[in-house]
């Protein structure tokens, strides 16, 4: 994606582009000759917002682009991405000032990813001018880690095993000069991890807790824990073949907070990051966990097993203890965790949960601003009995018979293991778009992690 915005000085022979509206659409093709006139007028082009004309080179005129558009959708969304499939390959610059120049160069760079791990698509896409006053270093760094996040999502669980995504952890942290372990198989028992072990150990791939830090120790500390199921069967209560289709993408919350944890190592913020994940496979075998279980925990909660397809809750709460353990200044944790969440608001705003209001109001604020959509839900406690269970300390799933509210109270059930940290955050993403949209090819996506890389910035600005 980087690729796709480059410096003046790298370009070559840029074709401009001018933004045009319907009534500015006749001074601006005036100025670029007759020929370039007559083909305007052939095309019935009369600069329709959303409407892309590549108008080309005749003698004594130059090849342009008029690019329709109303300043409505230029300032607000990632109108620029339309512009990367309208377009040719080759260099364009903007003659035209954008009112928001930064989102629209976001949008037609995020548009520009392809996912060619296993086969290298289409010809070359085209490069957009970025102007001199545009930091173009943050961009590069947003851009990385969204790519990071949307390949860890897109690729197939054969070749991103518990072990391959614990691996793209280590490097990643290895790259930026941080530390950790990974802790595999039954050492997840010796070490209090049981129910990331229990959701795992069906898999012929051993599950697995990966637990890095980069940075000053004395920083403030800013801890992200991902959902890292690398594929979701639903256990023993197996999902039916159309729900699992998809769940190569039940990683995609572990994908997330790495993207996030990329920039923030490639812009050195000045914090202590710590990024928890429990890498496992929710598979089906002899020795699955089974609906009825009591499984023991990490923080000492027993925890009753209402349904085994409920087990991204359970991963996160034995790591969500752990983090909880330091009192971390900022929690953060991301997961695919229920379909609920898509029902609620659809695949393409995620719901966030928090108690910290001031937090969330940040969240809402740079949300908004960096066109990066959530919504907060409540953590509505009258729903914490959905959870009581009969012989454990707590049930996973809402068994009282009313089924509400699933991504409520799956909130609510991770947030008993989060006891000292008072700025906890939780993210139900979806991390998946569905349909091209501009700025979002179809497949793994990255959300939330653009607006909360904004936000750790500003809070601890150096
Ligand atoms: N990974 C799924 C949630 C999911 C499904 C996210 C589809 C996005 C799209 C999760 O592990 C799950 O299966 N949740 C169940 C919970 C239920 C059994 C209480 C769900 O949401 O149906
Ligand atoms: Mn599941
Ligand atoms: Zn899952």
């Amino acid at each position: 994606m980087r690729h796709s915005l480059i410096r003046k000085s790298e370009a070559l022979d840029p074709t401009p582009i001018y933004a045009v509206n319907e009534a500015s659409v006749d001074s601006v093709v005036g100025q670029l000759g007759l020929a370039a006139g007559n083909w305007v007028s052939r095309h019935g082009y009369k600069g329709e917002p959303g409407r892309t004309l590549v108008v080309p080179a005749a003698e004594g005129s130059q090849v342009a682009v008029l690019y329709g558009t109303d300043e409505v959708g230029l300032s607000s969304t990632f109108a620029l991405g339309s512009l990367v499939t309208a377009l040719p390959s080759g260099d364009y610059v903007f003659e035209t000032p954008l009112p928001d120049i930064e989102l629209g160069l976001l949008g037609f760079a995020l548009s520009s990813y392809r996912f060619n791990r296993y086969r290298k698509s289409g010809g070359d896409l085209p490069r957009l001018v970025v102007p001199d006053d545009v930091d173009l270093e943050r961009l590069y760094t947003v851009l990385d880690g969204v790519e990071l996040a949307r390949d860890l999502i897109n690729t197939p669980a054969n070749d991103l095993g518990p072990e391959e995504l614990a691996a793209a952890i280590t490097k990643l942290f290895e790259e930026h000069g941080g530390k950790g372990e990974v802790i595999v198989g039954e050492d997840l028992l010796e070490r209090g991890f049981p129910m990331v072990h229990a959701v795992g150990r069906a898999s012929a791939n051993a599950p697995r807790l990966a637990d890095f830090t980069w940075g000053d120790e004395k920083a403030p500390k800013v801890t992200l824990v991902g959902k890292g199921v690398i594929f979701d069967t639903g256990g023993l209560d197996i999902k039916p073949a159309s729900a699992m289709t998809l769940m190569k993408k039940d990683m995609g919350g572990a994908a997330n907070v790495l993207g996030l944890a990329s920039m923030i190592m490639a812009a050195k913020l000045p914090v202590r990051l710590r990024v928890i994940v429990p890498c496992v496979e929710n598979a089906i075998s002899g020795n699955a966990f089974r609906p009825g279980d009591v499984l023991p925990s990490r923080k000492g909660l027993t925890v009753e097993i209402g349904n085994t397809d409920a087990e991204g809750r359970l991963v996160l709460a034995d790591a969500l203890a752990l983090a909880d353990e330091e009192t971390p200044d900022l929690l953060i944790d991301m997961a695919t965790l229920t379909g609920a969440a898509r029902v609620a608001l659809g695949p393409d705003l995620p719901p966030f949960y928090t108690e910290d209001d001031e937090l969330a109001e940040e969240v809402a604020i740079l949300s908004e601003a960096s066109a990066d959509p959530l919504w907060r839900l409540p953590l509505w406690q009258p729903y914490m009995k959905y959870l009581d269970s009969k012989i454990a300390d707590i049930n996973h799933i809402n068994t009282s018979g009313v089924g509400f509210a699933g991504s409520i109270t799956a909130a609510l059930f991770l947030s008993r293991f989060v006891e000292n940290t008072t700025a906890w955050v939780h993210f139900d993403i979806y991390g998946w778009t569905p349909i091209d949209k501009p700025g979002k090819p179809s497949g793994g996506e990255a959300q939330g992690i653009r607006c909360l890389f904004d936000l750790i910035s500003e809070k601890y600005s150096s």
